[in-house]
């Protein structure tokens, strides 16, 4: 099996439907159900911005010679993911301005836009895991991507470490979990002693 980045998608894919129920259950006359979307949103897209960045960073400056029209799409389809999170977040201050009787109308519209944000993120992880994904593994060999990895495992402390697992392992199945410690072992093996240790 090649090595392959976005194993972090499952993780993303399951706040994206988690934050989907919590809005589709909100009672949208209740300014501080409206609070709670909005500070959930905020976080969301701020872990999103930053999971984007490093896609450009770390992973894209790989395929810049290569002018992957894919890769260009994905980089668009970021800034327009950026510019979605924006609209949401003036629909949600409209929402919570906005008088009783209007409030349930302009809810039903942020769900649905939402719902699309969400349709778009899906097929975006889906673009990058089918089509980005192969592009990298037929230029690069598995040595040559592991260095991305090792790049961040190098930049963060265990402590760091520990936690990132600690968030993401909950959504992994066994072949991502053993990615991980093993791709961390190897990368970082004084640090990799303390995240055992505390994970046993
Ligand atoms: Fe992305
Ligand atoms: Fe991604």
């Amino acid at each position: 099996m090649r090595y392959r980045f976005y194993r972090e998608h499952k993780y993303l894919t399951a706040l994206l439907f988690e934050l989907e129920r919590r809005i589709a259950k909100t009672d949208f006359r209740v300014n501080e159900q409206l609070s709670v979307i909005q500070a959930q949103l905020q976080t969301f897209a701020e872990l999103l911005q930053s999971h984007a960045e490093h896609e450009e960073q770390a992973i894209h400056s790989l395929l810049q010679h290569l002018e992957t029209p894919v890769q260009k799409q994905i980089e668009a389809q970021h800034q327009h993911h950026a510019a979605l999170f924006a609209k949401l977040h003036q629909q949600l201050d409209a929402m919570i301005a906005a008088s009783t009787q209007h409030k349930c109308a302009l809810g039903y519209d942020f769900y649905l836009l939402y719902r699309q944000f969400l349709i778009e993120q899906l097929q975006h992880f889906q673009q990058e895991e089918t089509q980005l994904m192969p592009v990298l593994q037929q230029h690069y060999s598995d040595e040559e991507l592991k260095k991305v990895d090792r790049a961040v495992y190098q930049q963060m402390t265990s402590n760091e470490l520990l936690e990132m697992l600690q968030v993401l392992l909950p959504y992994m199945d066994a072949n991502d979990k053993t990615f991980f410690l093993n791709d961390i072992q190897e990368a970082e093996p004084e640090k990799f002693i303390a995240l055992e240790r505390a994970l046993a």
